[in-house]
């Protein structure tokens, strides 16, 4: 018996998939694809050394569309000619029992006029965001957000095609899902926006188009998860009590699970920095065992994880991850000790990690000064 709840299986009762512990590897974007989005060898080669511990692992985001791009390097799922390397890139991570998701998305207004190769971004209005060098992006028409659903729907035929366990809708950190909930982003008064309702409509169209594709094409159980982030900043932005209404139209829906990215676990209100409620309770209790949550942001050693699982059905590393392939079978293994908490350069290498993976995660760390170890 294991001293460790989170080293416990987690089954999702309805698909009937169980998942060997409750770790969940995050996902991370390793910018190490093609240009076009084409999975390249380093990309299979990470995933497959990093692969095998977890119960599960959610791959990069991949973007469902040309002009949902957001970053160079980024994955692709939007097109049949991308399937042979996404069949790698699910069969690399599909290592003793590990479940393979593929994160997809729209960046939206988070790309750029270079990034897109001279087109304009685009988004629920035309907003820019508040963000350096931002570009004001173009508003898409209803045409065009019609064909963005079933962009969703095709990548999700795509993900089965390509033998991974299930895809997450990544509807978090600012992305264009989260532009269309967003009374900051979407500005429109058609039956896209307007109201809280009709700002979740986008959204829930994504999950029921899904929802229809997987009922369709799957042979053998598929997941459907969906990533949120709880609160935005913005005047006007996401408020926690939209988050929490939009929960009980998540409960009305086919979705797996909830994945919920802050930057710790027990994190406080962001617009209410008077508030001592912890937000991921708040959602817990919200949706009240309807589906599972996943819950993310700073854990490192097995005690947080633990922590963690004691109020919450599963628990992802995102950093952590990166410098330390192995850690929950060096926790298996009695080996906890050796468990690695911070990366040197010269571990680089040997982690898989090419350099345009280095700046996207000194991005996330505030710079490289911040990234690496002392070194003796
Ligand atoms: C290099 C890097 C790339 C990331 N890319 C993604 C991504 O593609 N999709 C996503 O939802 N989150 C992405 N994130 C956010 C992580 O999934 C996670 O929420 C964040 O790192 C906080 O968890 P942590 O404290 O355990 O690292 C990325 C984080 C890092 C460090």
């Amino acid at each position: 018996m294991t001293k460790y709840s989170f080293l416990q299986p987690y089954t999702f009762e309805i698909k009937n998939i169980t998942l060997k512990n409750s770790v969940v590897i995050q996902p991370m974007t390793e910018r190490m694809s093609f240009e076009d989005g084409t999975v390249t060898s380093d990309e299979t080669a990470y995933y497959a050394q990093h692969t095998g511990g977890a119960g599960m692992f959610i791959t990069a985001v991949a973007n469902v569309n040309s002009l949902g791009k957001g970053f160079e390097g980024e994955l692709s799922i939007a097109d049949d000619r991308f399937l042979p390397g996404l069949s790698d890139l699910a069969s690399s991570i599909k290592k003793n029992g590990t479940k393979a998701i593929i994160q997809i998305f729209s960046a939206g207004r988070m790309s750029s006029t270079a990034i897109l190769r001279g087109k304009q971004p685009v988004s629920a209005s035309a907003i820019p965001a508040i963000r350096a060098d931002s570009e004001t992006p173009r508003e898409l028409s209803e045409e065009e957000v019609e064909q963005t659903i079933k962009d969703f729907g095709a990548a999700t035929k795509r993900a089965i095609e390509a033998g991974f366990d299930g895809i997450e809708l990544h509807g978090a950190n600012t992305y264009l899902l989260q532009q269309f909930f967003s009374p900051h982003s979407n500005r429109r008064n058609d039956k896209w926006g307007g109201s809280l309702e009709k700002r979740m409509k986008f959204p829930l169209a994504v999950i029921k188009e899904a929802t229809k594709v997987i009922e369709k094409y799957a042979k053998k159980p598929f997941l459907l998860g969906y990533r949120i982030s709880p609160e935005e900043l913005e005047e006007p932005g996401i408020t926690l009590d939209d988050t929490l209404q939009f929960i009980d139209q998540l409960k009305q829906t086919k979705i797996d699970y909830l994945h919920v990215s802050q930057s710790d676990v027990w994190r406080t209100p962001l617009r209410d920095e008077s508030s001592r409620q912890i937000v991921n309770e708040a959602l817990k209790k919200r949706i009240s065992n309807a589906f599972p949550m996943i819950v993310v942001g700073n854990l490192k050693t097995p005690a947080d994880a633990e922590k963690a699982s004691e109020s919450f059905d599963l628990v992802a590393l995102g950093h952590e991850s990166l410098w330390e392939p192995k850690w929950v079978q060096k926790i298996t293994n009695n080996e906890e000790s050796a468990i690695r908490y911070s990366i040197a350069k010269s571990d680089l290498a040997d982690l898989g990690i090419k350099p345009s993976f280095m700046d996207q995660i000194a991005d996330t760390m505030g710079g490289y000064a911040n990234m690496f170890k002392e070194e003796k």
